[in-house]
């Protein structure tokens, strides 16, 4: 069987409907339902999918909830809309429960199963391990991945702490001497949109960079009896909301503006200290259907942080991140103001990038904020998807994780972002936490050596 017969099948082969559609539809000679638009015109965009003759990447996960199910997805569609050097194949899927795993191998399209992450990084049949566990298991699995020669593809924070990131980094940069290659799943750098306004920066048309407003906000913490996970246990998850969603927004505001954070002044706070232990999980969360009478355990994490910051080529920013903002479900925005003009973005309104030109070109009387709706075929990533204007969503972003990841890798260069990278950003983390821990005192962020924004 080829690929293209492989692509329009459903997880075990039920499908003999969807089989023939996948293969009529592949089978023409540019891809007919991408191309064609609303009009009946057929719109100018490069939709390609991976050819039969591209070696494969035999993928090995780990976790299979949240990320494990967005990751599934992003290794099964990048071929099938992006050309790419190796081919992906969900080769093994880790998970500690034999029958969960098993029913989440066959939802998830996954060909075989393991209940030990050290068996999987022990196979011969696997070249990557990707890694979507709770923060307390990036470093064993990841440095154990390194060195048995597997590429690694670890969610993000990196690490629980800088200790830990700063192992990983330099067994990733061992590794990546040997051709073996590590990223961190930063994936919002991949919306076209934050994409588009890091090209925007770095083509000057913002100017100097003066101003660095970022807000990573959600509610879904503002209920006190959201059961107690793994999210709000600071020896699993490492930070609350500060590592959880604030990492988000230090990573894009790093790579939007090309510069590095040098000290940050902050308040962290706890406002529910105990939750309910058990209870059904809704969501990230779960919500009050926990009885008064139920056991409640000790939060040790932060439900939301404030901190300003000073970035090295001179900008000063404000950063926000919450998962109590009532009414905000993932708000993950960013301004950035420069001398001749600025952006701002937000995930609730992820297909646009605002954007104002204060240059002296700009005719005053119309000027304004533009509302650039990031769909066309020449912006990031777009062109491989839909017509124009019919969007893109959450989903995406690990795709174009995956099609960076894979186009890096067989091109033999190190993808970004690096470990290197995140552990500066893992740097960052631990100066918020030192300086919220010293009533707010500035505290720098060691070691700037290594990042690339
Ligand atoms: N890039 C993003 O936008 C994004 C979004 C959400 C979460 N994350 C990150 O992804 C990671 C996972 O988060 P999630 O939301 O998927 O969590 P989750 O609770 O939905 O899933 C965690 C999975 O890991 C498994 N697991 C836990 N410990 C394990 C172990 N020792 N061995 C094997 N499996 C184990 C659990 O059984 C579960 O399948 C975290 O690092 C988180 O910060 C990233």
């Amino acid at each position: 069987m080829n690929r293209n017969e492989l692509r329009g099948q459903t997880t075990g082969g039920q499908s003999l409907t969807l089989t023939m559609l996948g293969n009529y539809f592949l089978s023409q000679p540019t891809n007919y339902l991408r191309n064609i638009s609303t009009t009946g015109s057929m719109e100018n965009t490069t939709a390609m999918t991976t050819p039969d003759t591209a070696p494969p990447l035999r993928v090995g996960m780990v976790g299979h909830a949240f990320m494990g199910a967005a990751h599934s997805h992003a290794w099964r569609t990048a071929p099938r809309f992006f050309d790419l050097p190796l081919a992906p194949e969900l080769s093994v899927l880790a998970g500690r429960d034999r029958g969960r795993v098993t029913e989440a191998a066959s939802r998830l399209g996954w060909a075989g199963t393991e209940t030990d992450w050290r068996a999987l990084v022990e196979r011969d049949d696997v070249d990557l391990v990707d890694i979507c566990t709770p923060g307390d298991t990036h470093a064993e699995i990841a440095i154990a991945a390194l060195k048995a020669g597997k590429h690694v593809l670890c969610e993000k924070p990196l690490a629980n702490s800088v200790a830990e990131a700063e192992e990983m980094a330099a067994v990733a940069a061992e590794a990546a001497a040997r051709g073996v290659y590590a990223m961190c799943g930063y994936s919002y750098r991949r919306t076209p949109a934050l994409t588009l306004a890091r090209n925007m920066v770095r083509d000057g048309k913002l100017g100097t960079i003066r101003q660095v407003r970022a807000q990573y906000l959600q509610d879904w913490l503002s209920d006190e009896n959201a059961p107690l996970t793994w999210r709000m246990d600071k020896s699993k998850s490492g930070s609350g909301a500060l590592g959880d969603i604030g990492a988000h927004s230090i990573d894009a505001a790093q790579f939007v503006t090309g510069q590095s954070i040098t000290g940050v002044s902050a308040i962290m706070e706890t406002f529910t200290k105990e939750r309910p232990v058990g209870g059904d999980f809704v969501g990230l969360g779960g919500s009050g259907a926990v009885g008064a009478g139920v056991e409640r355990g000790p939060v040790t994490v932060d439900d939301a942080v404030v901190f300003s910051a000073r970035f090295n080529g001179g900008p000063i920013g404000v950063f926000e991140a919450s998962r109590v903002a009532l009414g905000r479900k993932n708000a993950m925005r960013l301004e950035v103001n420069g001398s001749e003009g600025s952006i701002a973005f937000d995930f609730e309104d992820m297909n646009y990038l605002n954007y104002y030109d204060g240059g002296t070109g700009a005719d005053p009387d119309s000027r304004g904020f533009r509302r650039i709706n990031v769909t066309e075929a020449h912006h990031p990533y777009t062109g491989n998807w839909w017509p124009v204007g019919h969007g893109l969503g959450y989903e995406h972003g690990f795709t174009h994780q995956v099609v960076d990841l894979v186009t890096a890798i067989g091109a033999g260069t190190q993808p970004t972002p690096s470990f290197a990278d995140a552990l500066q950003v893992q740097r960052v983390l631990a100066a918020v936490e030192n300086s919220a821990g010293q009533d707010s005192r500035w505290t720098p962020v060691d070691g700037q050596e290594g990042h690339t924004a």
